[in-house]
């Protein structure tokens, strides 16, 4: 006779351990008047916020019949697309190449190698190791698209595919705004492709406009605010290349903060030796930008201010 056991709560597969990640508090870091609540997007499987577009990407090019059932896939990627895609690509039965800039941090090329991702650098250009300029990330396109050419394969192309923000309008908005029981005054991102920006403050918009959304920069990168590039080498790989993003939509931006690689490499420092939270770059500058907003007095005495850790510190050469 088949054994019978009790309730199990099972995930049928990484992909399951996608989305539905903690927002925590960082009173450590400021204790007030108001709150920084920050979604914990290196929880996903992958690491990084990444993974969520990723799965979407995915599935949607599956469903439209663009990918068939295990055929090859080739995205260029800063990595966190590319460990993202690996782990789906994995799960799927996929094929996977992804290009990326020798300047990207190797940790997160070790990573996608490990899951069974082809992984091809592109030389730099112009940027240096850990600093990765537009010119080195258009090196990594031209290898990728050259791949396509040859092979047939899938291109995932994450600046240009709507199901990017999509992924953050239908899970990370809505997340955010069920987790605050819709107690939110401000929410920042930093601004890659721009898909977590656009998708989640589009969602938020939705619900109540008065919600002020706000881009976060490098300083001396700030072509959302409109100034021109002094400084295309910066610390914050995966976001800031210097050209306003095909997925970024205006109509849901109030305001940008611009933020020096000095702060956000504080506030990098702040988040692991106060929060006990060993995160990335952009992590860093995003609870910046919180703080300057917070600083700033614009904001209501009890105003909640959401913004997001984009991946662990362990996808970085420790300095
Ligand atoms: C570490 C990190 N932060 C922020 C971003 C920006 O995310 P998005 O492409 O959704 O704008 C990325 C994108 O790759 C990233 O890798």
């Amino acid at each position: 006779m088949a054994k019978t056991y009790g309730q199990t709560d099972i995930k049928e597969s990484a992909l399951d351990l996608i989305g539905n990640t903690p927002l925590v508090a960082l009173d450590r870091i400021w204790s007030g008047p108001g709150r920084i609540l920050a979604k914990c997007e290196f929880f996903n499987p992958g690491a990084s916020v990444k993974d969520r577009s990723s799965l979407s990407m995915v599935q949607k090019a599956l469903k439209s019949g663009k990918l068939k059932p295990g055929h090859p896939i080739v995205e260029v990627t800063s990595g966190n697309q590319g460990c993202g895609l690996a782990l789906v690509a994995a799960v799927l039965g996929h094929p996977i190449t992804l290009t990326m800039s020798a300047g990207n941090s190797p940790q997160r090329a070790t990573m996608m190698r490990a899951m069974g991702a082809n992984v091809v650098l592109a030389p730099q250009v112009e940027g240096t190791p850990g600093n990765v300029t537009l010119a080195d990330v258009t090196e990594a396109e031209n290898l990728g698209l050259k791949i396509v050419e040859e092979t047939g394969a899938y291109y995932v192309d994450q600046f240009n595919n709507d199901n990017n923000c999509k992924a953050h309008e239908e899970t990370t908005g809505p997340e955010i705004w069920r987790q605050t029981g819709g107690h939110i005054d401000a929410f920042l991102a930093t601004v890659g492709t721009a898909g977590t920006f656009a998708g989640v403050s589009r969602y938020l918009k939705q619900q109540n406009k008065d919600i002020l959304c706000v881009a976060v920069e490098p300083a001396g990168a700030e072509v959302i605010k409109g100034d021109a590039v002094t400084k295309p080498l910066h610390l914050l790989q995966g976001s800031g290349y210097g050209k306003v993003p095909r997925l970024f939509k205006f109509d849901t931006l109030d305001t940008t903060i611009g933020v020096t690689d000095e702060e956000a490499v504080e506030y990098k420092k702040l988040l692991a030796q106060r929060e006990g939270l060993y995160l990335g770059y952009t992590s860093g500058a995003n609870v910046a930008a919180a703080v300057k907003l917070l600083e700033s007095g614009k904001l209501p005495k009890d105003a909640w201010v959401v913004t997001v850790l984009n991946d662990t510190g362990l996808k970085y050469p420790d300095n």
